[in-house]
């Protein structure tokens, strides 16, 4: 029973009861019809009250039942909106905590409606990359007003119940106790008719083709590659200038169009996506979770004080060690720094800064970490230092601590065999800057311990990452992926592009920078030093050579005011180089490549299927659980365009097939051994089959 009814006298009591947020499944809408039908059907009740159970009222369409049968199985919301709206008894919407999305509409349809300050209303479909399909884009203009309703249409943001009250939304907003607050209000209107329905309110706004077309030019503007924002405002275009029930109609005919396509697809996948990333499947959901209360940070750099400041945020305690009181002082500042610029854009008050800054302490000693129960490793990129700072760990860590280290590229389980407990070792692998970029990849050693897997991936929410698990191998799911798209771009400068081209070409694709432009902010020296290593390991792994000789010149990228581009001291903005270019033009001669027009549409399938190519292995190794695994990476950590929903969702919607032949053509170009085409890949296109 996912609805349940009482009768409190003349009033009947309908409650939506289907945890967490009362979504409207297919037995919750049924019960609500049926609630409906008793109420009418007995003689004793005057009016019918619609409340949530629990914390809200209801947050919309069960996500449990997307892309199931049940999701349009009939009693449809639409029917259960009509069979409210159609009722003879009047029926009221008692709201709290939140009405999002269908819930919303449900209530819109109701004749009344009433709520305590503090509700969440929202109508969030465009995040999905669809519009609201059960009346909200024609009934919300009518409560609230043709520009609030655009905005909360077209943001998706949740707005406060209070900030509505005064609105045609509301009837009246209830002090204390909802539901006695409602069968009271209930019980005064009980006897008024006509009934009101909000579907008969004129809209009644003088200049509304100008606004709406300064929101068309806004919107096309802001979210060039979304469909549903556009949509929406010509949904509430519609609301305005249609009659009732062909705004219905025009509402519906757009969300059918938007449910298909791509970038509607991309971004369910993406909201399925961060879901699914948090199970794994040999480790049950009630795993018992070891406490993290306090923590600790190898490391002051870059990285370290970026991970502590995500605990300091979180309110958990942590202190940070250093071997040099200087390295200590000078993240501590960072820190410092950090906080008051966001404090300057308004977004921390100065207690904010304050608390956060008193969680945060320093520490040269060893001994002053022992009790915390997780310690994150941030030192230097090298076997040997991390080998040191992890036998230290293991001797002076409380037991059951939690080991993990944020190394890029090196092996975990070796890092776990320096210690006596290597079921405590855990890669935890952020990305910069640490305290901003969502992305955390958990790193799964051999002998990582269930519970210590479940309790990081619930601290990854805890600090508002998305957490994805990755096996061990070198440069774990992100940066195994992005080798390959780096070595592409490399060889597309040898055959006759320049680092501009590229980068404009992947920009276009919707990535958020291009190859160039982000080594240049990372620092090319980070993968010189890496490729030094690497390249030793495996000398037959072709690469081109110009990244060696830019680094060779200084040209480190932002920090020297060098990279691909030349910058301006304060300025972030990227120049092309005279000087890189001829350089780069000049090593094509040396070897002796005629340097040729390349297209866009190359580069950017040059790219994205040398990423997709080495997924489909990663895949196949098991070290990504799965295909939406490698894509929330993506998404989360590699500025990938989240309209196209990751890499690997992007190659299903070009259609394996034809990643394999693009990928078969370039393996008779310049560099043949880059494009050994992934067995995974080349099975699933001859079965017709998708990676997602
Ligand atoms: N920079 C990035 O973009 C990035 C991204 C992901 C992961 N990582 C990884 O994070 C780790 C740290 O990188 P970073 O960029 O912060 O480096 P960094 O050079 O900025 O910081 C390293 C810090 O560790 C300190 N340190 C060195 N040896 C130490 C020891 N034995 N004990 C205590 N402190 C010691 C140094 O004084 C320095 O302050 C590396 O493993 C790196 O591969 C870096």
């Amino acid at each position: 029973m996912t609805a349940t009814y009482q009768a409190h006298g003349d009033i009947a009591v309908i409650t939506l009861d289907n945890p967490p947020v009362n979504g409207l499944g297919h037995a919750t809408r049924t019960g609500i019809v049926d609630g409906v039908q008793r109420a009418l059907d007995d003689a004793a009740i005057k009016a019918i009250v619609l409340i949530g159970s629990g914390k809200g009222f209801s947050g919309g369409a069960d996500i449990r039942e997307f892309n199931t049968p049940k999701a349009l199985q009939e009693p449809s919301l639409h029917t259960v909106i009509r069979v409210v709206e159609d009722a003879d008894k009047p029926v009221v919407a008692a709201i709290q905590g939140l009405a999002m999305g269908g819930g919303l509409e449900l209530a819109l349809g109701c004749h009344y409606r009433v709520a305590t300050a503090g509700a969440q209303i929202a109508l969030p479909e465009v995040k999905l990359g669809i519009l609201p399909g059960a009346g909200g884009t024609q009934r919300l203009p009518r409560v609230v007003g043709v520009e609030q309703a655009l905005n909360m249409i077209v943001s998706g943001t949740p707005v406060l119940s209070e900030k509505l009250a005064g609105t045609k939304l509301f009837d009246q907003m209830i002090d204390g106790e909802l539901q006695a607050g409602a069968i009271a209000f209930a019980r005064g209107i009980a006897d008024q008719r006509p009934l009101p329905k909000v579907r008969d309110i004129r809209i009644d706004y003088k200049n509304a083709d100008g606004y709406l077309q300064f929101a068309r030019n806004t919107v096309r503007a802001v979210a060039a590659n979304y469909p549903a924002p556009q949509k929406c405002v010509e949904a509430v275009a519609a609301a305005v200038n249609k009659k009732f029930d062909d705004g219905l109609k025009f509402e519906r005919d757009c969300f059918l169009e938007l449910v298909q396509t791509p970038e509607s697809k991309a971004l369910r996948h993406a909201f399925f996506g961060e879901r699914a990333a948090s199970k794994i499947p040999d480790v049950p959901a009630d795993t018992p979770l070891r406490e993290i209360k306090s923590a600790a940070v190898i490391g002051a750099g870059t990285m370290g004080g970026g991970i502590a400041m995500n605990f300091a945020n979180a309110g958990i305690p942590v202190r940070m060690l250093e071997v040099k009181q200087e390295a200590l002082d000078k993240g501590i500042a960072t820190i410092r720094k950090n906080y008051e610029n966001t404090m300057k854009k308004g977004k921390l008050t100065q207690e904010q800064l304050d608390k956060r800054m008193s969680l945060i302490s320093g520490t040269l000693k060893y001994e002053d970490l022992g009790l915390a129960d997780i310690v994150i490793e941030a030192v230097f990129e090298d076997l040997a230092v991390k080998e040191k700072v992890f036998k230290t760990l293991d001797d002076v860590m409380k037991p059951g601590a939690i080991l993990a280290s944020n190394t890029s590229t090196l092996d975990v389980d070796k890092i776990a065999a320096f210690t006596s407990r290597p079921q405590d070792v855990i890669g935890t692998h952020f990305f910069s800057p640490a305290n901003v970029m969502k992305l955390l990849e958990i790193v799964r050693g051999k002998k990582t311990g269930k519970d210590v897997l479940a309790t990081v991936l619930a601290l990854a929410k805890k600090i508002k990452k998305t957490g994805v698990v990755s096996g061990v191998c070198d440069g774990f799911i992100g940066n195994r992926m992005v080798e390959q798209y780096i070595r592409q771009a490399g060889f597309l400068l040898e055959e006759g592009c320049l680092p501009e081209q590229v980068d404009k070409a992947v920009e276009k694709f919707g990535f958020a920078m291009g190859p160039f432009r982000m080594s240049d902010l990372a620092g090319n020296d980070i993968g010189w030093y890496i490729r030094k290593r690497r390249y030793v390991e495996k000398p037959d792994v072709t690469y081109s050579k110009i990244a060696d000789l830019l680094c060779e010149k200084g040209r480190f990228g932002q920090k020297t005011s060098a990279g691909w581009y030349d910058y301006k001291p304060g300025d972030r903005k990227a120049y092309p180089s005279q000087d890189v270019n001829q350089m780069i033009v000049r090593h094509s001669a040396d070897l002796g490549v005629q340097r040729r027009k390349v297209s866009d549409q190359e580069i950017v399938e040059r790219l994205v299927f040398a990423l997709v190519n080495e997924a489909a292995l990663i895949l196949d190794e098991g070290i990504a659980m799965r295909a939406s695994d490698i894509d929330m990476v993506y998404l989360t950590g590699y500025g990938f365009p989240l309209f196209r929903g990751g890499p690997m969702c992007y190659a299903d919607t070009v259609g394996l097939p034809n990643v394999l032949r693009s990928i078969r053509k370039y393996g008779k170009g310049h560099h043949p051994e880059a494009w050994k085409p992934a067995p995974l890949l080349e099975k699933l296109a001859a079965e017709g089959k998708t990676f997602n």
